[in-house]
């Protein structure tokens, strides 16, 4: 049997591990209300929604978290 280790499990075991994210969506001036949804992966979000939260400027804004998952909850996320 040959066993591979997939790229998202290693990012996703390594803290600082973060994704580029291409389409520039730092721009969130116009929003005040800003829901960030996304998958539970490894028990935690994707690197790339670490990513967009080092990225956006969320000073002011009324911000809500939700995600889905295979069983997991939130705890960590
Ligand atoms: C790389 C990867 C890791 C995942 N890790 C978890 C996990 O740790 N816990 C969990 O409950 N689900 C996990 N899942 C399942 C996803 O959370 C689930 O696929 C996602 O929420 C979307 O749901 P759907 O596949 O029904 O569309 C993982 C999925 C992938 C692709």
């Amino acid at each position: 049997m040959i066993l591979t280790v997939t790229h998202t499990t290693i990012e996703q075991h390594q803290h600082q591990s973060r994704v580029v994210i291409q389409n520039d969506l730092s721009d969130i001036s116009n929003y005040q209300n800003v829901i960030i949804a996304h998958p539970i992966w490894w028990g935690i979000p994707p690197r790339l929604i670490a990513t967009l939260i080092d990225t956006l400027d969320l000073n002011g804004k009324k911000v809500a978290t939700c995600a889905t998952s295979g069983g997991t909850g939130y705890f960590r996320s």
